[in-house]
């Protein structure tokens, strides 16, 4: 079977900004796959190319075997979508908007049952422009499964979530995985990528610069552990090995060896959050020999 998404060389340009500088990724079919990458880094611009909201400039994209650029109402029918800002309902409720919004599609689902889905039981009757900021984010995302798609695409959906509701958006995502939905997901919170997706794509200044499972993503792909302990004297050591076994064999029996302890010892793979930092720092250039500063 064909990749839900499939992404080939894909450019786009505003003006002078490149946002977008050939970037290539595929997402399975059932997949959740999560977008990762600081403030400006093209994430919203390639998913609304993906949606058909902007137009690239170059490259190759499929959405459900269409090129969303196209705007068929077949694809339209299969995707869901939460955008990264919406307002487009403010005077009618919660229900209301939810079945205008169910109207556009063939096989819709509850209203009711997305309402409970989304958490908003109490706001039904709520018009939406009373609604505080992670209850309008809960509205989107209501929004977004509606039409019972087989794509949904969530741009950033559990910002402004309090705890609770992001683990309640977890566990909703978790269901349309658990359903064979495809989802593409942007976040800024690294423990949610972690939690939910199979896959992620890091990408900064427009390019891809890592992609794989959260658990593996790392230099390379090879196998990093961080082995941590303090001295007596209370100063923390951290080496990092990929034969973890000898080094605290090595350690260990040094350690015995003077009579002393190594305090809170620890073995640990480096996190989605280590590699996201270490990938996305900044590297402050050096100055070309032979350049004054003043
Ligand atoms: N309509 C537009 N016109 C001109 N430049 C734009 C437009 N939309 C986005 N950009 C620029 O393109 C770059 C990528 O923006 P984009 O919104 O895709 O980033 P992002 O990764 O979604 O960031 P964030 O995490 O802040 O949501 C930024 O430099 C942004 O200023
Ligand atoms: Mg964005």
């Amino acid at each position: 079977m064909s990749a839900a998404i499939s992404v080939r060389g894909l450019r786009k340009r505003y003006g002078d900004v490149e946002a977008v500088r050939g970037i290539d990724f595929e997402v399975a079919r059932g997949e959740v796959f999560g977008l990762l990458g600081p403030n400006g880094a093209g994430k919203t611009t390639t998913v609304e190319i993906l949606e058909g909201y902007r137009e690239r400039s170059g490259g190759e994209v499929a959405v459900l075997g269409h090129d969303p650029a196209g705007r068929a109402r077949e694809l339209r029918e299969r995707v869901g979508i939460v955008l990264q800002s919406t307002g487009m309902y403010r005077h009618i409720t919660v229900r209301e908007a939810l079945d205008h919004w169910a109207g556009f599609y063939s096989r819709a689902r509850e209203v009711t049952e997305v309402i409970a889905l989304a958490g908003l039981e109490e706001k039904a009757g709520e018009r939406v422009n009373r609604l505080s900021g992670g209850q309008l984010r809960r509205l989107d995302f209501a929004l977004a499964l509606i039409g019972d798609p087989e794509l949904i695409f969530l741009d950033e959906p559990t910002t402004g979530f309090d705890p609770v509701a992001r683990r309640q958006a977890w566990d909703t995502i978790r269901s349309l995985r658990a359903l064979g939905k495809t989802v593409l997901l942007t976040t800024h919170y690294l423990d949610e990528a972690q939690e939910l997706a199979d896959r992620v794509a890091i990408i900064k200044d427009g390019r891809l610069l890592a992609e794989g499972a959260p658990g593996e993503l790392g230099a390379g792909g090879d196998e990093r552990y961080r082995v941590s302990y303090r001295n007596g004297d209370g100063s923390l050591v951290v080496e990092e090995t990929d034969d973890p076994t000898t080094l605290l064999h090595q350690l260990t029996a040094a350690a015995l060896a003077r009579g002393e302890r190594l305090y809170e010892l620890s073995v640990t793979r480096p996190s989605l959050e280590d590699v996201y930092l270490e990938l996305t720092a900044d590297v402050t250039p050096t100055p070309p020999a032979g350049v004054a500063h003043d």
